[in-house]
């Protein structure tokens, strides 16, 4: 098997075409809600918080009946100095088919994937990527939509430390959407400016970078704010909330101003009030509680297609 379907590590290794295919399945799964009665064993080694994903691949797992092992990566043994490496050997020795993992490092599941011989699926490495995140959002998008072609989303907020950005961008972008990208200039770093310019040049300026909130917005499809990743903030670098929440929260007044249809995306965790208005998260335009119970099919799909029928 090629590393590529046997690892899910990040969605800028996938063609469209595969992409295309775990949402045309997703939505098969979604009308026959099928089950399935697999012999096999999951590790979720989880060294992050998280609430939605950790349950929606055990929720999935459930359903596949496969055997969901839980390690608390808080709680094990790396408290006693064993290094991350030695942890995943001793995980492969024990024996599982996937392992699932949430890390605060960059490239951590990559490492995996190299040094075990299950199948690695990332479930969030530091600011890097958060796949099937963006694979769960798509879905939402596809079916309310069906059509990628031109959709223009605006993501808003912090794209020096949010991983969903990354891959999000990376994924719509693949899909054929146009993406904006908005944000303070203290949350969307020279860096990050150089590297969407030079995804940008690649794909015929589907993006379009701005430093102000409002006339981007007006004509987006989709609104999408993003949690600012404060935990994620070294001792150099802090966001004033307050001038944030002035500038940059997404609320109804400004909703009002934009097209009648748009919908607002959050990948969640929210803080309402900061990125967005209570009121908002819990309206009829919110697809937020659809991109939640999507991830379980979506999570479904995915750990299907790593671990065969
Ligand atoms: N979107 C997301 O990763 O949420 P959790 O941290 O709750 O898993």
């Amino acid at each position: 098997m090629s590393d590529l379907k046997k690892h899910f590590l990040d969605v800028d290794l996938f063609e469209k075409d595969y992409i295309l295919e775990i949402l045309n399945k997703t939505s098969k799964l979604k009308i026959s809600n099928r089950k399935e009665n697999f012999n096999k064993n999951i590790c979720a080694l989880f060294y992050e918080d998280s609430t939605r994903t950790k349950l929606s691949f055990e929720k999935a797992s459930n359903n596949l009946g496969l055997k969901f092992h839980n390690l608390d990566g808080s709680k094990s043994s790396k408290n006693k100095g064993e290094s991350f490496y030695n942890t995943l050997k001793t995980i492969d020795s024990i024996g599982m088919d996937l392992i699932i993992i949430r890390h605060p490092s960059s490239g951590a599941s990559h490492f995996a994937a190299k040094h075990v011989t299950s199948s690695v699926l990332n479930a969030g490495d530091g600011s890097h990527a958060h796949p099937t995140q963006t694979i769960a959002d798509l879905f939402t998008i596809y079916e309310k939509n069906k059509n990628f072609d031109n959709l223009e989303i605006s993501i808003v907020g912090d794209f020096i430390f949010s991983r969903v950005a990354r891959s999000n961008i990376i994924g719509f972008i693949k899909m054929g959407c146009n993406v904006n990208i908005l944000g303070p200039k203290e949350l969307i770093s020279d860096e990050i400016l150089q590297a969407y310019e030079f995804l940008n040049k690649k794909n015929s300026g589907k993006i379009k970078i701005y430093d102000e909130l409002e006339k981007p917005i007006l004509n987006s499809d989709i609104i999408m704010p993003l949690r600012i990743q404060k935990e994620r903030f070294n001792n150099n670098f802090d966001v004033d909330f307050e001038k944030y929440q002035n500038n940059w929260k997404i609320d109804e007044d400004l909703i009002e101003k934009c097209k009648k249809n748009v919908l607002i995306m959050h990948p969640g965790p929210v803080n309402e009030e900061i990125e967005i208005s209570h009121k908002l998260v819990h309206s009829d335009k919110s697809l937020i509680n659809n991109q939640v119970k999507n991830g379980v099919y979506v999570r479904q799909i995915i750990i299907e297609s790593l671990l065969g029928k």
